[in-house]
């Protein structure tokens, strides 16, 4: 028996910590700093690397890592350098996300699909460009922005005062000291996620986000608010292409480049005339999205894991899924992505029953009561035997909780039921 130290406080940490508590083979799950509703919290933060591992050695732990930060700075480095077992890409494999203009110079050198692009520190030679141009762009931070520091452009004037914000203003900090001014793909938007050995990638089931934070993907980006599994927009065709010309290419080219890359490889894709284009990488599971995937395993995730860190995931069978649909709704705290009220009791818990489970993200635990402690506070996520009927059980199953400024999207999975 093992026990797991899963390292983060988000809904995907909660989602993991669930399934890997089922695992026959696992003994206790430990989260750090986790929330309202993961068990056994421990309290470090996710940049405490050094605390992380001293926890993880006296407790004989397998490490999960949720978020990129810790990934970025060297998180499984450290732990393999001391021996420990810890499921993530390196510190080299995760400039994949930590670096976007790293990415997308290694997407052009090994022609991996994506949007073509120019690289700036000067902000007059950004604009200058964007004049010379006959399509629309977007703009985006080079480094990590909580996902803020893209900006999708609908002109050039639009595109000019992005560059000021990220070069000029630095609004996003040191992040921002390099850009990229890309050209804007209008297509179809998809989450691919695969889990990688370093050898060989085995596809996760498909997932739909919807990053917005109002109905009809109106209003600023969000680190998400909402998924469903699987997507017909991803229909068995296109996974293929997705797999073979994207995931497959970007483990042998990192090979290639000396690079092994273990751990969750997860694309944002654009489809636009049935061709899938690279928008960004992500190092980890998405969130919400690994909500609604971790509900449908029918496997064990720890062997999975086990067999990252191994580099023998070709010894495992294909990952079974069950044949049903699953949907989360992130009930947020009103005025998120901007200001948000925190510090507001959370009721209704006790009436979640059947196929539903409500994973915690921004919650606190306060002498037994549930808190409000973020902006994406809970992920609402239920099965059913169809898209409409997941759909349903998670909608209603949102209305048994309630809190002042609670406040979701009315219509996650739409874009799904439209593609049916
Ligand atoms: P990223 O963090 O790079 O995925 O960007 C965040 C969001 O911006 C994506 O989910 C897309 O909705 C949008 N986006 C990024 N790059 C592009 C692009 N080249 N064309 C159109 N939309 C994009
Ligand atoms: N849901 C998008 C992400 O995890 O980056």
């Amino acid at each position: 028996m093992v026990n797991i130290l899963v390292v983060g406080s988000g809904g995907r940490e909660h989602a993991l910590s669930w399934k890997l508590s089922q695992s026959p083979k696992v003994d206790k799950v430990f989260t750090a700093p986790g929330n309202g509703g993961t068990k056994n919290n421990i309290p470090i933060d996710v940049d405490d690397l050094d605390a992380l591992a001293d926890f993880a050695q006296k407790n004989n732990c397998f490490t999960v890592v949720g978020p990129e930060a810790p990934l970025a700075a060297g998180i499984v480095d450290k732990f393999n350098q001391l021996g420990l077992k810890i499921f993530g890409p390196s510190k080299n494999a995760a400039q994949l996300e930590s670096s976007k203009i790293w990415a997308k110079n290694f997407m052009k050198r090994n022609e991996i699909p994506t949007a073509r692009f120019e690289i700036f520190d000067d902000a007059k030679k950004a604009e200058d460009y964007v004049k010379s141009l006959d399509y629309n762009v977007v703009v985006k931070a080079d480094g990590l922005a909580a996902g803020k520091g893209v900006i999708v452009c609908n002109s050039s004037d639009e595109a000019i005062s992005a560059i000021n914000t990220i070069l000029i203003k630095k609004t996003f900090g040191d992040a921002g000291n390099r850009i990229i001014v890309e050209e804007r793909i209008d297509g179809i938007e998809a989450s691919y996620i695969a889990l990688s050995d370093g050898n060989i990638a085995i596809p996760m089931a498909s997932s739909q986000d919807h990053k917005r934070i109002f109905d009809n993907d109106k209003g600023p980006n969000t680190g998400g608010m909402g998924a469903y599994s699987p997507t017909p927009i991803v229909d068995d065709s296109l996974a293929k292409k997705i797999h073979e010309k994207i995931i497959n290419k970007t483990i042998d080219s990192m090979n290639k480049e000396g690079i092994s890359f273990k751990g969750f490889l997860y694309a944002g894709i654009m489809i636009k005339d049935n061709r899938p284009y690279v928008l960004e990488y992500n190092v980890r599971m998405g969130d919400p999205e690994c909500q609604p995937i971790t509900m449908r395993m029918d496997f064990d995730l720890y062997d999975y894991f086990q067999a990252s860190v191994d580099g023998n995931l070709s010894s495992l069978p294909e990952p079974s899924w069950k044949n049903q649909s699953a949907v989360c709704i992130v009930l947020a705290s009103e005025g998120y992505p901007e200001s948000y009220p925190k510090n507001e009791e959370i009721t209704g818990f006790e009436n979640i029953s059947g196929d539903a489970i409500v994973f915690h993200a921004g919650t606190k635990n306060q002498d037994g009561k549930i808190l409000s402690n973020g902006g994406r506070v809970l992920g609402v996520t239920a099965l059913g035997d169809s898209l409409q009927d997941a759909i349903t059980n998670a909608y209603s199953a949102t209305e048994k909780i309630s809190w002042p400024h609670k406040y979701c999207r009315t219509d996650i999975g739409q874009k799904g039921l439209s593609y049916l």
